[in-house]
């Protein structure tokens, strides 16, 4: 009879000691951010029904949220304003005192150590909710958008954001902010680009959150076709030759292969965006007691880890931040911040 053959791959998942030596992906607090949702007034938090533990708040609400970012020594905060009034053109993405100029300046005054991102989009701003401004027959107008954008992106560099992060997926918007922030002064001011952002189904919850569905049409003019992934790697290597920092993917579940392919083709800082769908469908199956939350959410984020992206962008990062640190203190695991294993 033959012998049985020698490789048998289950010698290395017997026990967690063994798991854990031979892990390949390790997560860390560092490379979460944390997006947040900030609007004007006082001592104002409002939950978003469509994202279970994430809130509308005020600049000094959010300055608590802030302090809890530092404490769990995430990698940064991204921030999404909700301004009091829009208009065609979302003149108050500029605004000297609109929520995001404002949030940036209040957090970075009392946590200058924090990373402090800035959104840089017009569909918050604009009353009709698309990413820029419209042309006479309603198609949003590439160029004339790209000068709104480097207002917008100035005014948050002015405010003291340590990084811009522009996801309206205008052509050429990278260079262009480059300019603009160059002859502005900001020449130190990385830009992270949504260079592969695609029209996702699981962006519905964040519009609520954001306030910014668009009154008609959708977006498939300007964000991507999921069923592409070449044209993700042209629009990524524009965004290189025009000067981006770090690269994005997003959403990031559903686009795995195109994390891995962005990591192999540029080797760049690679960000992956676990967008507010993602992240609800984690929280709605929890709570009806049909997926383990915790297990999920974990095996979610080392997944996108896995495929390639340095920093992720979730709604989780507090709470998968608390997960690592609580495993650092289990006394029979001796080194910190691995990933879960087993339950
Ligand atoms: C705005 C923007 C969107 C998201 C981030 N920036 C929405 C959209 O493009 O419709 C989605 C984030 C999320 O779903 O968590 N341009």
């Amino acid at each position: 009879m033959a012998r049985p053959h020698p490789v048998r791959l289950r010698r290395l998942r017997r026990t967690e000691a063994i798991r854990r030596a031979v892990r390949e992906t390790r997560l860390d607090p560092a490379q979460f951010i944390w997006p947040l949702f900030v609007r004007s007034g006082e001592g104002f938090r409002q939950p978003i029904g469509s994202m279970p533990g994430v809130y509308q708040t005020s600049v000094d609400e959010l300055l608590k949220d802030a302090q809890r970012a530092v404490d769990a020594k995430i990698g940064g905060i991204l921030l999404f304003g909700i301004p009091d009034t829009k208009d065609d053109i979302g003149s108050s993405a500029w605004d000297p005192h609109g929520p995001v100029v404002e949030a940036v300046r209040a957090v970075k005054r009392a946590f200058p150590q924090l990373l402090v991102i800035t959104d840089v989009c017009m569909c918050e701003y604009t009353s009709h909710g698309h990413c820029g401004v419209l042309t006479a027959d309603g198609d949003v107008d590439n160029d004339a958008t790209l000068l709104l954008l480097a207002k917008e992106a100035i005014a948050h560099a002015e405010a003291g954001a340590d990084m811009v992060a522009p996801s309206d997926m205008m052509d050429h918007r990278i260079g262009h902010l480059r300019e603009a922030l160059d002859d502005e002064g900001y020449a130190h001011v990385p830009i992270m680009s949504y260079a592969a952002k695609y029209a996702s189904a699981f962006y519905g919850p964040f519009r609520e959150a954001a306030e910014s569905t668009p009154t008609f049409g959708d977006r498939r003019s300007y964000q991507m076709d999921p069923a592409n992934a070449r044209e993700a790697l042209r629009e990524v290597r524009l965004d290189v030759e025009e000067g981006a920092d770090i690269l994005m993917v997003k959403p990031a579940g559903a686009y795995l292969d195109i994390i891995a392919a962005v990591k192999r083709e540029t080797g760049l800082p690679l960000c992956a965006y676990q967008v507010s769908g993602e992240y609800s469908m984690i929280k709605a199956a929890a709570e009806r007691g049909w997926i383990d939350g915790e297990r999920a959410m974990m095996e979610s984020l080392v997944a996108i880890a896995r495929a390639g992206a340095d920093l992720i962008i979730t709604y989780f990062a507090i709470d998968a931040a608390a997960v690592l640190a609580r495993r650092c203190t289990i006394p029979e695991s001796a080194t910190c911040c691995t990933i879960p294993g087993t339950t």
